[in-house]
């Protein structure tokens, strides 16, 4: 069973991915390595599992310290399943989370202080607050959990309110339901700097405020970032906000990793058709040049049995018969920027008839 597979990483395991990066540069902050998450579906009169969602599927990268990597992809692609299983919300089936050169689990860091460094905030700010608590003491929690005494976690708590804009004297007694949208955003983001941690996963956490607020949240992450030296993994459906925050992007499609690289150089020359028809989906900011592409046609097909071969031959225009066959990996195409494409028509020897007539550089239609 898929889901009895998941473990602690051993300290074999870790070892191994420790010795495949030897350097903490080539390693990044956090690297992951062919993480897999597999959810049972249960059917039937006995609720037997019947099938698997396979949300995540083989995923590796590395988040360099100091950076922000934005992950993009449609709805369901599997970037939330990604984030739950680096914080260990959800145990993954395979694969390995290094965080700073060490797993977690036996021979590594313990789950408790892989959490002090690595936090998250959610989309959804009401239910990600305990209603029954002041805004203090959801700040100062976490902190007197991890072993800080009352007043330490209460003046941090202060220090935190001030830092994300809000005045402590107004807004320490309150509740949860005493506050906008936007303000608990905020407490969030002050709540999950509490335990001063590294890395910070954001994921849609600006998506359900309105643009005004939306926009000011997003000069404050960037603020705190400079600030704490923070490491942010930035999942959001908006290309445009993503394009805003990110150093490199990742982006997904049907639980794989299509294609990473530096911002820039995916925005303006994605080689990846999945990539290249997301973009070209993305609503212009010129109201005068609002005439779109055409949006990616149908919708992504089922993650209980998804197509063979590379999982997009559905709806890419450039599948051959290879892309019905054989399931490409997820390769460098240009070694100075870092750009990695999972596609047989930049790899050349793949046998798509893009490469195997023409030049790499010379094959990607742009
Ligand atoms: N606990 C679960 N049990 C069964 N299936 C799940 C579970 N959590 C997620 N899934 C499935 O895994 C796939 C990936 O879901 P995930 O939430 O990671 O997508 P996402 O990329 O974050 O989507 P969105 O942009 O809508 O937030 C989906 O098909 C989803 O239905
Ligand atoms: S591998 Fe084939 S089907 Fe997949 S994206 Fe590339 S060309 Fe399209
Ligand atoms: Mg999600």
């Amino acid at each position: 069973m898929a889901e009895h597979r998941a473990t602690e990483a051993t300290s074999a395991n870790i070892k191994a991915v420790e010795s495949k990066f030897p350097s903490d540069k080539q390693r990044g902050l956090v690297s992951v390595n062919d993480l897999k998450k597999y959810f049972p579906v249960r059917g039937g009169l006995l609720n037997r599992t019947v099938a698997h969602v396979q949300a995540v599927d083989g995923v590796s990268f590395d988040v360099k310290s100091g950076e922000t990597l934005g992950i993009v992809g449609e709805s369901g692609c599997g970037k939330s399943t990604t984030a739950r299983l680096l914080m260990r919300l959800i145990s993954p089936d395979s694969g390995d989370i290094i965080i700073d050169g060490k797993g977690v689990g036996p021979g590594g860091i313990s789950l408790r202080d892989m959490r002090r460094q690595m936090q998250m905030v959610f989309q959804d700010s009401f239910a990600s607050l305990n209603p029954r608590l002041t805004i203090e003491d959801t700040i100062a929690f976490g902190p007197m959990v991890h072993g800080i005494s009352q007043d330490e976690a209460r003046t941090r708590a202060r220090d935190l309110l001030a830092k994300v804009g809000l005045d402590p004297n107004l807004f320490i007694r309150r509740y949860p339901h005493e506050l906008s949208g936007g303000q608990r955003q905020r407490i969030n983001i002050a709540r999950a700097l509490a335990l001063e941690p590294r890395i910070v996963i954001l994921d849609e956490a600006v998506s359900a405020l309105d643009k005004s607020v939306e926009a000011q949240v997003l000069n404050l992450l960037m603020d705190l970032k400079q600030d704490f030296g923070l490491t942010y993994i930035f999942i959001s459906h908006d290309l445009h906000v993503v394009h805003y925050m990110s150093d490199r992007v990742l982006v997904m499609y049907l639980g794989k990793v299509v294609e990473i690289g530096p911002v820039e150089q995916i925005y303006e020359s994605p080689r990846h058709p999945y990539t290249q028809a997301l973009l070209s989906a993305m609503p212009s900011m010129d109201p005068d040049n609002r005439a779109e592409k055409p949006p990616l046609s149908g919708d992504p097909p089922n993650p209980i049995n998804p197509p063979s071969g590379c999982r997009f031959h559905t709806r890419c225009p450039f599948a051959e018969d290879v892309c019905r066959s054989q399931v490409p990996t997820l390769e460098v195409i240009d070694a100075k920027s870092g750009q990695l494409v999972a596609c047989h028509m930049v790899q050349h020897g793949s046998g798509h008839s893009a490469v195997s007539v023409q030049e790499p550089s010379m094959s990607a239609p742009q």
